[in-house]
């Protein structure tokens, strides 16, 4: 039986409710594990041979990506010390629906910021490694928590985007997708429908889920052999509580992740690099031992 270490907490995905949310100190909720984990940081990057023979039968792989994956394209995360968003800014002022009410202008330029910082980016070896495993499983998930639009671009097809795009732009009245509008040099400009203020189509703290990708999100974590957790540093939810719902279910739990999360305790493996290091590694391995 292995407990629950340090303040790492384990919360359910469905118990936090299907609004986006950080950790709260009051909200935590301590639950032990029962089962055998291996961890093992990896220091020289070996694909340990456990995890390579349940790849090598392994009918369905769900993987969750965090910023970390696009940060060798030159995407700054979130939670990273000195190059970490949210060291620069602060969520509330930017990434919530009052901070819209109370500054569209800054929230609109911060995003447009955003928007031509991921569009000039390119995929990076990393993301280009997960649209090569897609295509080596007869079930493959990619849920994502990045809204920078880059698996799609790598070629990854079965993507679930949690937390929206921010490419796309919507009515903040209606809620639809506007894709072309008059430049009347309005920031944020206007919808041609209503004339309600356009704002990215993304999910800000404290706004609901959207309810069919949490739901598909859901499914392929509880119904996957392996499930892997990259790049994220688990404390957003309900997305952070994802492989935590893969471990109950009886996947083999993966994290990919230079640094330690408050889900490394739990995880079966922990490859301590960098995503762009280890994928393409991981690719060679499932390739060569899926051919026969
Ligand atoms: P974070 O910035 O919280 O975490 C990024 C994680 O990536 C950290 O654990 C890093 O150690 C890791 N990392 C950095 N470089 C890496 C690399 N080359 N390879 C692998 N991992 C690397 O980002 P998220 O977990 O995605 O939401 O954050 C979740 C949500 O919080 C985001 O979707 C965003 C944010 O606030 C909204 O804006 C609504």
């Amino acid at each position: 039986m292995v407990g629950h270490q340090g303040s790492a907490p384990c919360i359910p995905v469905w118990k936090t409710g299907v609004f986006l949310s950080t950790l709260m100190p009051g909200e935590m909720e301590l639950i032990v594990v029962v089962g055998c984990f291996k961890r093992r940081n990896n220091p020289d990057m070996t694909i340990p041979a456990e995890l390579l023979q349940r790849l090598a039968v392994a009918k369905s792989v769900t993987v969750l990506t965090g910023a970390g994956i696009s940060a060798e394209s030159g995407v700054p995360t979130f939670r990273d010390a000195q190059t970490g968003l949210w060291a620069k800014f602060s969520p509330e002022e930017l990434a919530t629906p009052r901070a819209f009410r109370r500054d569209p202008r800054l929230v609109w330029e911060w995003y447009e910021w955003r928007r031509k910082l991921v569009v000039d980016a390119m995929p990076n070896p990393a993301h280009l490694a997960l649209a090569e495993i897609e295509r080596l499983f007869q079930r493959f998930h990619l849920i994502t928590q990045n809204v920078d639009g880059l698996h799609q671009r790598a070629g990854s097809r079965n993507i679930i985007e949690l937390h929206g795009n921010i490419t796309r732009t919507k009515c903040s009245e209606e809620g639809t997708i506007v894709s072309s509008w008059k430049d009347t040099g309005d920031v944020p400009p206007k919808c041609p429908a209503c004339g309600g203020l356009l704002r990215p189509d993304v999910v800000w703290f404290e706004e609901p889920m959207p309810e069919e990708e949490m739901q598909l999100a859901m499914t392929a974590s509880t119904h996957c052999d392996v499930f892997f957790s990259i790049g994220t540093s688990t404390v957003v939810y309900p997305a952070a509580a994802l492989p935590s719902e893969a471990l109950r279910s009886g996947a083999m739990v993966v994290e990919i992740n230079p640094q330690p999360t408050p889900f490394t305790p739990q995880a079966h493996f922990a490859l301590a690099g960098a995503a762009g290091v280890v994928l393409p590694k991981l690719v060679r391995v499932i390739s060569a031992s899926r051919r026969f």
